[in-house]
């Protein structure tokens, strides 16, 4: 294969690289997988307006998310088992986006834990944090992150109980993975895989083993969500933990418009649209098809991002039309990641880059933070022929 053009060609590459359990474990949603599949349909079905003989030199990508110079508007979103696409994967993103200019965000369930990160990086990084019943331990993560350097906590609402993602059910999900034959398989089928992840000492949640009280291995993500995240997480917690974190504060997993003015009203930086990627609620809506009801119901009160689905940079553009200050790739860059590494990372922002500097220009702009709902194309309504009338 030569170089890779697309994301879809980074993700056939990966799905060579790495054991079967990780790259389904990112290439899943729950149940019927029908959320996660309308994320990226949906966006298909947005056509872009094509416009000619403007000037298209001097292209700029450049914008702001929650303040902070981005070379686009495009963050790597907070996975789980990133350490697992690949040996070090949280270190590795971390440092191409650093490289390229956007912010990466460390998952709370990451692999390399957030002071590894914050080792071999040079610039802050974002945070997302899962909330545990254990408050204690909760605040120890938001220290620890401060401690870190980190310059933004993103929280994530939509994930007290686990979806039911049925691939991992069946692969029988671990990380470290299980020493049955099944596993043994997985991984022996994968060896560059394998030999790199024997070169390095993290195979485990860095985050919570160690630093949780009882924890020595999570091994399951489902036993662990169930026994120690909070199902009873309020608007109440999100202002303590605001008061605990006294940083830029994002809010990830709203989907619907009073949900989104009450995180406004929370004082909140920014809210991320999303599903999870269609790995919690199936059958909840594309998080593109409900972005301009969210837009229209915060206003300017606070700024919008959005997640799920995002597969290329029209997608980016797309979002950003409907009113996005800010997007995020997740399975885009993990798929990078199992399939190159650190510079498979770099190869996914390329491509998105690319593919976004182009449509603006072919749009007719020149600067990103111009996008805009004149941007798309509204398709004329079908008007239907009056059937004919039979003669007399
Ligand atoms: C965790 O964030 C997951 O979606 O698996």
């Amino acid at each position: 294969m030569g170089t890779p053009l697309t994301i879809a060609e980074l993700k056939a590459r990966a799905r060579r690289r790495v054991p079967k359990m990780f790259f389904d474990y990112a290439d899943s949603g729950a149940w019927t997988e029908g959320t996660y599949k309308a994320n990226e349909a949906d966006f298909a079905a947005i056509k872009l307006r094509q416009r000619v003989l403007v000037d298209m030199t001097n292209r700029s990508l450049q914008s702001t998310m929650i303040g902070e110079t981005v070379s686009m508007p495009v963050a790597l979103a907070p996975t789980g088992l990133t350490g697992m696409q690949h040996a070090d994967g949280e270190i590795l993103a971390a440092q191409a986006a650093e490289a390229f200019g956007v912010p990466f965000t460390l998952s709370t369930m990451s692999i390399c834990s957030i002071e590894d990160v914050a080792a071999h990086t040079t610039k802050p990084f974002w945070f997302q944090l899962y909330v545990m019943k254990d408050r204690t331990f909760v605040a120890s993560l938001i220290s620890r992150a401060k401690a870190a350097g980190c310059s933004a906590l993103v929280l994530t609402l939509d994930l007290q109980i686990l979806g039911q993602r049925h691939k991992d059910i069946r692969n029988g999900l671990s990380a470290p993975p299980k020493f049955t034959p099944k596993h043994v398989w997985q991984v022996a089928t994968r060896p560059f895989w394998a030999w790199e992840m024997t070169q390095t000492k993290r195979h485990s949640f860095g985050n919570i083993v160690g630093h949780a009280k009882g924890v020595g291995d999570l091994s399951s993500l489902s036993s662990w969500t169930a026994e120690q995240f909070d199902p009873r997480l309020s608007w109440s917690d999100v202002a303590w933990i605001k008061e605990q974190w006294g940083g830029k504060l994002i809010l990830k997993g709203i989907m619907d418009p009073e949900d989104a003015r009450r995180a406004a009203d929370t004082g909140a930086d920014a809210i991320i649209v999303s599903n999870h990627g269609g790995r919690q609620l199936d059958g909840a809506p594309s998080s593109i098809s409900v972005l301009p009801e969210i837009v229209q119901a915060v206003g300017d009160s606070i700024e919008v991002h959005l997640d799920g689905g995002i597969r290329s940079g029209q997608d980016v553009m797309k979002a950003l039309c409907l009113g996005a200050k800010g997007t995020y790739i997740g399975r885009p860059f993990l798929y990078g990641l199992g399939a190159y590494g650190k510079r498979g990372v770099t190869m996914a922002l390329d491509i998105i880059r690319k593919e976004l500097d182009i449509t603006m220009a072919l749009c007719g702009k020149r600067d990103i933070r111009e996008a805009g709902p004149d941007l798309l194309h509204h398709r004329l309504p079908v008007v239907e022929a009056e059937p004919a009338r039979p003669s007399q």
